[in-house]
């Protein structure tokens, strides 16, 4: 940071929105005010694979208020070939139950969505494949990963190492289908005025939103704005424009009225994306001591018939310990199911699981305590790329976490810990998630009156970012923060990526430190000091300098430990203790770092324990698409949760020098759970979510 800083990045600071959030004051996507706003209500395909044959909209029509039924016979046109999982009410194909076919307007969204349930809709089908197995006949090798990751990668003799090995194992994980659950679901209000068109949306950018949405109604990007002032969460499925945006805006154009639209709690459960299952089968080879010698993460997920989505399940093993014999593949099936997407940390969530359970399963083979063994396979410079890490501080966390948790003297022996009816078990895991920066534009003004205001369109999901922002912006005017104004959420200021892939912070406070140097510069130079009435401007976007970083592994680390106690007679599984220690770059607020890290941790914990997605495959759809049905942990099943960090500078990331917290807290999270419920009873549970009748 700049000398002259004030000190605002690294102290407490509640979110400058809170109040507003806790007062209701804070609008959300389909609480803005439109005049003559109407409501539309989305009809999802009652049908699995086929095609409608008829849509009859009278009775959806002749109840009182409704206005219009859109469907694929008279909606506006989309610009073919955007993105096929957006060319909604365009065609008759149904790709997936659940799938949009038509939307209601209505004058209310209760007759909005009385009408819905009036549209009658006749389909042919065809004979549907839904489930994922090793065995599928689809299986096939993607030309990449996301984001853009080789498919498969090699170094070394995987077969050979391995079978040298002194101690060996193969153990195959299982994850099922996870569903993102915000609070606020994906909910849009549309309108168009003179040509153009205003969204009120639920995104975790407005950036690619106002992109998208221009692309598929042929129309200039200036022509789109896309508002998002707050978001409730989206733990990646808001990471792209979804549906609902398009849909609203479809209906918008069609009654020629501003049109609110919010999904159902159950439509959340596939058409906006989900964590897709997977099938992981990891070896690892090593000598007594638990050197690893040879180091294999074979993946299979699924994608849909619409598009693919190829998620990086093995990536995590890439980097994340030495072994001089490696090999990662990833293959896919598509299957008559909604398209997966991106959730909290895809692909390293769930490859870790695998990964950071096998290491368990070493540990105890090779008789080596499971944080020793993690330390002895650290790597001294990437094992994928070969390069140097800008910082790699997993030691470290695993050190101070050991500590913290008082992991000394424990007793390696499952069962060994009892207490009446409890059996009690202790793990440990590792995490790693990458650190990347996306470029991004910002523009500071410094007023007459000595105050500032920052622009950026950055997003607020719910993480603090607007507050970390305002905290970076004070250090680099170097002015206290009560003088500094921040503006974010709307696609009019200076573009911006998303919130997502944990780059936020990082991609953000670069433009906005470069913007406030460039300022406090031309500040310099202006005779006598005195400002023109509007003030001065400086705006600069970091594209070059993004562009021009050193080839480096950067990556944040974290280490878990878990305590859990296990119900003898019942199985039932309670998490006494959770303790997260992170090595991510600076920390810039950290009332609202500890809430994100806690945050990621309870997700690992839910994934653990509780969420699983089951498919009912004579209709290729979940048969838990509530919260009542699909379980998520909730407050009480948190009983003493710590996250801490390590001190970490790192000057080859960006000027802010944060590495991202938005999804290391649940990379390991589970795995932490899954080896603690095994120490406690013996019982390997491959398969998530450990019920209890795995556990009997
Ligand atoms: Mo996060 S799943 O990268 O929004």
């Amino acid at each position: 940071m700049t000398a002259t800083s004030t000190g605002a990045v690294g102290r407490e600071h509640p979110r400058l929105e809170g109040r507003d959030k806790v007062t209701g004051a804070a609008r959300y996507a389909v609480e803005y005010p439109a005049e003559a706003v109407t409501y539309g209500w989305a009809v999802p395909a009652a049908a699995t694979r086929g095609r409608i044959s008829r849509i009859d909209p009278a009775p959806a029509l002749a109840v009182p208020g409704v206005l219009d039924v859109l469907h694929h016979g008279n909606a506006p046109r989309l610009t073919p070939d955007v993105d096929p999982e957006l060319f909604l009410l365009q065609e008759p194909t149904v790709h997936y139950r659940g799938q949009f076919v038509a939307v209601v307007v209505a004058e209310s969204i209760e007759a909005a969505r009385e009408g819905a349930g009036l549209v009658r809709i006749d389909y042919d089908t065809v004979a549907h494949s839904t489930v994922l197995s090793e065995h599928h006949p689809g299986l096939y090798r993607p030309d990449k990963v996301n984001p853009s990751y080789p498919t498969d990668t090699a170094s070394g003799d995987f077969d050979a190492g391995y079978s040298a090995a002194e101690v060996q194992l193969d153990a195959t994980y299982r994850t099922p289908a996870h569903h993102n659950n915000p609070m606020e679901p994906h909910a849009t209000t549309a309108r168009w005025q003179d040509g153009r068109l205003l969204v009120q949306d639920s995104t975790q950018g407005s950036s690619p939103v106002q992109a998208t949405l221009a692309q598929l109604f042929g129309l200039p990007r200036e022509a789109v704005r896309v508002v998002a002032e707050h978001v409730g969460g989206g733990f990646g499925s808001k990471g792209y424009p979804k549906a609902a945006v398009v849909l609203a805006a479809l209906a918008a154009r069609q009654v020629d009225r501003p049109v609110r639209l919010a999904l159902t709690r159950q439509q959340l459960f596939g058409p906006i994306g989900y964590r897709t299952p997977t099938i992981q089968r990891v070896r690892l080879g090593a000598d007594a001591e638990g050197r690893i010698a040879a180091i294999c993460h074979d993946a299979i997920s699924q994608t849909s018939t619409l598009t693919e989505f190829a998620e990086q399940t093995a990536v995590y093993t890439r980097s994340m310990y030495a072994a001089p014999h490696r090999r990662t593949t990833h293959r896919l099936v598509r299957l008559d199911v909604p398209t997966p997407f991106w959730m909290r940390a895809p692909g390293e969530c769930p490859g870790a699981y695998a990964l950071e359970s096998a290491m368990d399963e070493l540990a105890i083979a090779c008789g080596v305590d499971p944080v020793e063994l993690r330390i002895r396979n650290d790597p001294a410079v990437d094992p994928d790329s070969g390069q140097p890490f800008s910082s790699r501080n997993l030691v470290a966390c695993l050190r101070e976490g050991a500590h913290r948790f008082g992991w000394a003297g424990r007793d390696p022996t499952p069962r060994a810990r009892r207490d009446g009816r409890w059996l009690i078990g202790t793990g440990v895991a590792g995490a790693s998630y990458p650190a990347r920066g996306l470029a991004a534009a910002a523009a500071v003004t410094a007023a007459p009156d000595g105050s500032f205001e920052v622009r950026i369109n950055a997003t607020d999901i719910g993480t603090g970012a607007r507050t970390a922002l305002w905290l970076v912006a004070a250090d680099a005017l170097a002015v206290p923060p009560e003088r500094v104004r921040i503006r974010i959420g709307d696609s009019d200021l200076p573009p911006a990526g998303v919130a997502g892939g944990s780059m936020g912070t990082a991609s953000w406070s670069w433009a906005v430190i470069r913007a406030c140097e460039t300022l406090r510069e031309r500040l310099r130079d202006t005779p006598g000091g005195t400002l023109p009435p509007d003030g001065l401007t400086a705006e600069v976007s970091t594209a070059d300098e993004v562009r021009a970083q050193r080839p480096l592994a950067r990556y944040a680390y974290g280490a878990h430990f878990a305590e859990v106690r296990v119900d003898t007679d019942t199985g039932e599984v309670r998490v006494g203790r959770l303790l997260g220690v992170f090595a991510a770059g600076r920390i810039v607020n950290p009332t609202t770092a500890r809430s994100q890290l806690i945050g990621g941790m309870t997700m690992g914990l839910s994934m653990a324990l509780h969420e699983e997605g089951v498919l009912d495959e004579r209709y290729g759809d979940w048969v838990n698409h509530d919260l009542a049905t699909y379980h998520v942990t909730g407050c009480a099943d948190v009983e003493r949760i710590e996250a801490y960090w390590v001190a970490e500078e790192d000057a080859e990331l960006n000027p802010a020098g944060v590495k991202g917290i938005g999804e290391i807290g649940i990379v390991g999270s589970a795995a932490a759970i899954a080896n603690a419920v095994h120490h406690a009873t013996g019982v390997r549970v491959r398969d998530l979510p450990i019920r209890l009748e795995k556990l009997l």
